[in-house]
């Protein structure tokens, strides 16, 4: 009986947002005001976004496309993570100046580095146009007409809205297709890096603290945007002006206690938070298990190879940061899931949702008939779920090792008939193949090992018939992709034709690629696949309808899809297992008690120490002395919110999102607040390491502090 109740309570608290979950929509925040207020909000939802007057909104770029950033000066100067300026780090280092090893400050405007691709786009305003978009459409619409004329009109309604100006308009679907709306933007691309930190404080902890409190990591990296004379985007030019953007965020020093509310505004890119059982099963108990043992294996291949030598460490750390970034995060994903017993949640809500629809059937309140919408989804997911495995199969084990990888691009030269296109990719081919064979010289047998062992894992677990008689050992041996020089003396005199594509698919790697890639993606499992995915997206727009008419007074968020949100909350630690809590914020001295010397990623400089020694923190140190690190609040984030700005209850930055908690990373699909917790980096660290450690006070006189 207990345990009936538990479930339908959390049935219930699934379907109206809970405590602290939740990414909503900047425009409609008058909403949430009285919740925000009530938690401690001391500013209005217009001051956050308003479409009249300069407001919060206007200190926010999305950078790139997958990272936030915030503006912290009136010329131009933003904030981001460190690992989100990652590889613009990388790009400007170079033995001599290695600034991702010892970091980059620049000391005047002249040193401002710039970043050829890289945009700050900051959205202008937004605006509801679910009628524009869905004019023409009826309830006889089929989805495949539904799909273009949504098209057509989204194609007139950016043109028209943009006509005579330099922004951009993009439109988005939300909540499966029950809404629309516009985002005007400005793109900025002259970008330049000012500053970043050496990589043992940017990255301290690195993949192994990644995910995980408590953390010690000052991801953090600054840039700036420049702009034409008429503070208007412009390509890069010598001529270029600092960026004056309409708002820039004021920086708190007084930090934040638990309890205090705080509120995250940025752009997360993907949740799932309406999907039913299936899919929750699917992801959880299907997908994940899948990626982390194929995972495990170059993992493991992939650190023994590192430990050898520091030149080692230093060629795998990015692949192994990026393969380690899913790898974890999807364990502690199903581990929440099924903490919660994610599954048997969503089944008893939609057994709810069944007998709820049966009744309004029945009433003919009006002629929507809902009952049949979550045996249609489950009959779409059994379609769905064979095709879903062996692919997931296939990205990560076939894709796994390099060797396929470049068997892959083999392949697909193979395919060209026409000369000029496969000239220009295997003049790429063999550019990126020569620096394989000078960096990867002993790379051969880590490679080896993790295609053979992929290969093998997927064989067994009955993905891979083809494999049956196989050599596997052999393929890698033979192939010209491992011996040097045999591609350049393969590809010389090539022309395509169906001869040459013959002899290329001969080669053994291609040839196996070939028969892989045949077997898993033929046409019948393609459209197998995109039949049931369709007919998926257009069911949950009818099943998302119904729990909003089923629950009429909750505020339901729609799903993160890289779009402008705020999530609030507070600061608070948590119980992450029996016996142990952990306080919301950490400080300095926890990096001395990490500290390893012997050991990359737990590095710490004679400078930082200097500095712990005399206690130098300035105006930085916390009431009680102590240097803040980093700190943990229940806000609702996910990947895209990485570097943004975390504010306290006057708007004010106290902190940059960087992380979430391991224990609850399922919040992309439940939301759990005994667990979930985004994780910031504290400001008062960022300046102290930009100030007293770096000594560019210059960038910290730019912005403006308040205490
Ligand atoms: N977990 C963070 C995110 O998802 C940081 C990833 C980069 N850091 C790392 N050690 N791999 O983006
Ligand atoms: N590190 C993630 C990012 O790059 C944020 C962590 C998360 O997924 O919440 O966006």
């Amino acid at each position: 009986m207990k345990k009936l109740f538990t479930l339908l309570f959390a049935a219930l608290c699934a379907l109206s947002a809970m405590a602290d979950e939740g990414m909503w929509i900047p425009l409609l925040l008058q909403k949430n005001e009285a919740a925000m207020q009530k938690s401690g909000m001391r500013i209005t939802a217009k001051d956050i976004y308003d479409i009249n007057n300069a407001c919060l909104k206007d200190a926010i770029i999305l950078f790139n496309q997958g990272c936030t950033g915030e503006y912290v000066s009136s010329e131009g100067l933003f904030l981001t993570n460190h690992h989100c300026g990652y590889s613009y780090i990388t790009s400007h280092s170079t033995v001599e100046h290695d600034y991702l090893t010892h970091g980059f400050w620049a000391m005047t405007r002249e040193q401002e580095l710039p970043c050829p691709g890289l945009t700050a786009t900051r959205l202008v305003k937004m605006e509801d146009v679910t009628f524009q978009v869905l004019d023409g459409i009826t309830p006889e619409t089929s989805e495949a007409d539904r799909t273009e004329i949504v098209e057509k009109n989204i194609a007139a309604i950016t043109k028209e809205a943009t006509k005579g100006t330099h922004y951009k308009a993009i439109i988005k679907p939300f909540y499966y297709g029950n809404q629309y709306f516009m985002y005007i933007n400005e793109v900025f691309t002259d970008v330049r890096l000012v500053g970043a930190p050496p990589s043992n404080i940017g990255k301290f902890g690195g993949d192994t603290d990644n995910w995980m409190w408590p953390r010690h990591t000052g991801d953090f990296s600054m840039f700036r945007v420049y702009a034409d004379k008429d503070n208007k985007p412009a390509a890069y030019s010598k001529d270029n002006k600092p960026y004056k953007p309409l708002k820039h965020f004021d920086i708190s020093l007084k930090g934040v206690e638990e309890g205090d509310f705080t509120f995250v505004f940025g752009y997360p890119g993907t949740t799932r938070r309406y999907v039913t059982s299936d899919q929750v099963n699917l992801s959880a108990n299907q997908e994940n298990p899948i990626r982390i043992a194929l995972r495990d294996i170059r993992l493991h291949h992939y650190k023994n190879a590192m430990e050898q030598s520091p030149a080692q460490r230093l060629k795998y750390a990015s692949k192994v940061a990026s393969i380690a970034n899913g790898w974890k995060k999807w364990q502690g994903e199903t581990l929440g899931i099924n903490r919660l017993k994610g599954v048997e949640q969503k089944k008893a809500q939609e057994d709810e949702f069944q007998q709820w629809a049966e009744n309004y059937k029945r009433l003919r309140i009006r002629d929507y008939d809902y009952t049949t919408v979550l045996p249609e989804l489950h009959k779409n997911y059994e379609a769905l779920t064979s095709v879903d495995l062996e692919w997931t199969y296939f990205n990560e084990a076939v894709m796994a090792s390099d060797f396929m990888g470049r068997a892959h691009r083999l392949y697909a030269i193979a395919q060209m008939s026409n000369d000029s296109l496969a000239q220009l990719q295997i003049r790429k081919f063999l550019k990126d193949n020569e620096r394989y064979f000078t960096d990867f010289a002993e790379h051969t047998l880590v490679d080896k090992a993790i295609f053979v062992e992929t290969f093998e894992y997927m064989h067994k677990a009955g993905y891979a018939p083809y494999l049956d008689k196989a050599d596997l050992g052999k393929i890698y041996d033979n192939s010209m992709l491992t011996k040097k020089g045999a591609v350049e003396k393969f590809f010389k005199g090539y022309k395509a034709s169906e001869k040459s594509a013959k002899k290329l698919l001969a080669d053994p790697a291609v040839d196996l690629f070939n028969v892989a890639y045949s077997y898993s993606y033929t046409p019948e499992k393609r459209s197998q696949y995109k039949e049931a995915n369709q007919n998926i997206n257009r069911l949950m727009r009818i099943y998302v309808k119904g729990m909003m008419t089923q629950y009429p007074d909750s505020n339901f968020f729609p799903d993160a899809n890289l779009t402008l949100r705020v999530a609030y909350g507070h600061v608070e630690g948590f119980t992450p297992r029996d016996g142990v809590y952990y306080k919301p914020y950490s400080t300095l001295d926890g990096i001395m008690q990490k500290e390893n010397p012997d050991i990359y990623d737990y590095v710490v400089t004679p400078r930082l120490h200097e500095l712990y020694n005399k206690k130098d923190y300035g105006r930085y140190a916390n009431a009680k002395g102590e240097m803040p690190v980093a700190f943990i609040a229940t806000n609702h984030t996910t990947g895209g919110n990485s570097g943004s700005p975390v504010l306290n209850a006057d708007g004010q930055l106290i902190g940059i999102n960087f992380d979430r908690c391991w224990e609850g990373t399922m919040s992309d699909l439940l939301f759990d607040p005994g667990y979930c917790r985004n994780i910031s980096l504290d400001i008062r660290y960022c300046l102290f390491i930009i100030d007293k450690y770096a000594g560019a006070r210059h960038l910290v006189d730019e912005m403006t502090i308040v205490r």
